[in-house]
């Protein structure tokens, strides 16, 4: 059904008007998945498939990578459909319009999408009092999210660390767990922050954030699939290190010639894997890997479990394959 409603309505929209239609949809269409799971209709999640890691139970493995929901508007609705937990942001510290349209692109021949969004966000504050509201309502209490922070274009790299912090500040009390994103390729300079040198200060300084004035909940780091190994290895040592929860890999890779932005899906597969099982090597059993890029397939989530990832995300492969496939996907990775 997803496949003919996709040829036949998705498709004739551009990339980025069928993702806002898609937002609208599930803001809109929480209730309906909810009566659905009620009748029956839909899988009700496994208590078979939760995981616990980092304090949290998380009601099923996959969850909602970064970016489909960016201000936190249809978190209940995309809870709703399947998703064991949402990752909503990236959001800065202010709010800024990203980058000119035509910013996002399909990839039909590799089942991808490019993108060069740059972080267009409503900004930390009003992000912040959406949540409040949401985290008021029953519904809205339950669901596991992660909140995804990213630098303010404008914000100079010299004052990265307070720009992150203030957004770690405002948004934290909302979140079940923060993510540092210093990975996509469509901020200038924003994967420099990936060094040591440039990421330990960003950490601490959210650290310190979370315990002065936000709430103190699990911290990871969003990695780029482009890093050297030895720059995987790095990352790795700071965030044991600093006493980080977790990490998030991989975000979209800029190794392509496809034009602009940054590649996702099964063209980013091949290296998620190799990130996740080189990480899982290197920080031990005690860390969270959430292993995300490329997922189109039960296949493809299980071989990323099997490299060491104990949660998965997915952004393309919801694209393409349609609401209905992630409770599947659920259903099947419980199994
Ligand atoms: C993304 N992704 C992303 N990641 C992030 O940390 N912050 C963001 O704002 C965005 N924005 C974004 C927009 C679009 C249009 C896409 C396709 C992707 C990256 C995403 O979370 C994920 O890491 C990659 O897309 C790889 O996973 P998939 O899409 O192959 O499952």
């Amino acid at each position: 059904m997803y496949s003919s409603l996709y040829r036949n309505v998705v498709s004739k929209f551009d990339a980025e008007s069928a993702h806002r239609l898609g937002v609208n949809a599930f803001h809109y269409g929480y209730v309906g998945f909810r009566a659905a799971r009620a009748m029956g209709v839909l899988d009700q999640p496994d208590p078979k498939g939760a995981v616990t890691v980092m304090g949290i139970t998380f009601p099923a493995p996959l969850g909602l990578a970064a970016g489909m929901d960016k201000n936190g508007e249809s978190v209940r609705g995309l809870a709703a459909a399947g998703f064991g937990f949402v990752e909503i942001g990236t959001v800065t510290a202010r709010a800024q319009p990203g980058n000119p349209k035509p910013r996002s692109w399909r990839e039909l021949d590799v089942r991808g999408l490019r993108n060069q969004m740059g972080f267009n966000n409503d900004g930390a504050d009003a992000v912040a009092e959406r949540l409040s509201v949401m985290r008021a309502s029953p519904e809205g209490a339950k669901v596991i999210m992660g909140v995804n922070i990213g630098k303010t274009k404008a914000t100079p790299a010299a004052d990265a660390a307070a720009d992150y912090a203030y957004s770690a500040r405002v948004l934290s009390p909302y979140a079940d767990y923060m993510v540092v994103n210093v990975s996509s390729p469509n901020t200038p300079g924003l994967r420099d922050l990936q060094s040591t040198e440039a990421l330990h200060p960003i950490l601490v300084a959210v650290q310190a954030a979370m315990d002065d004035g936000g709430k103190r909940v699990p911290l990871l780091v969003k990695i780029a699939p482009d890093l050297a190994d030895e720059d995987v290895d790095a990352v790795a040592d700071l965030a044991g290190e600093l006493g980080l929860d977790g990490i998030v890999a991989t975000n979209t890779t800029i190794a392509h010639d496809r034009g602009p932005g940054g590649l996702s899906g099964p063209p980013v597969h091949a290296r998620a894997l190799e990130v996740v099982s080189r990480l899982r090597a290197r920080v031990g059993a005690h860390m969270t890997i959430i292993g995300v890029g490329g997922i189109d397939s039960i296949e493809d989530a299980r071989a990323l479990r099997a490299a060491g990832a104990n949660l998965l995300q997915t952004y393309t492969g919801f694209v393409y394959n349609g609401p209905g496939w992630v409770a599947r996907m659920n259903a099947e990775l419980t199994r």
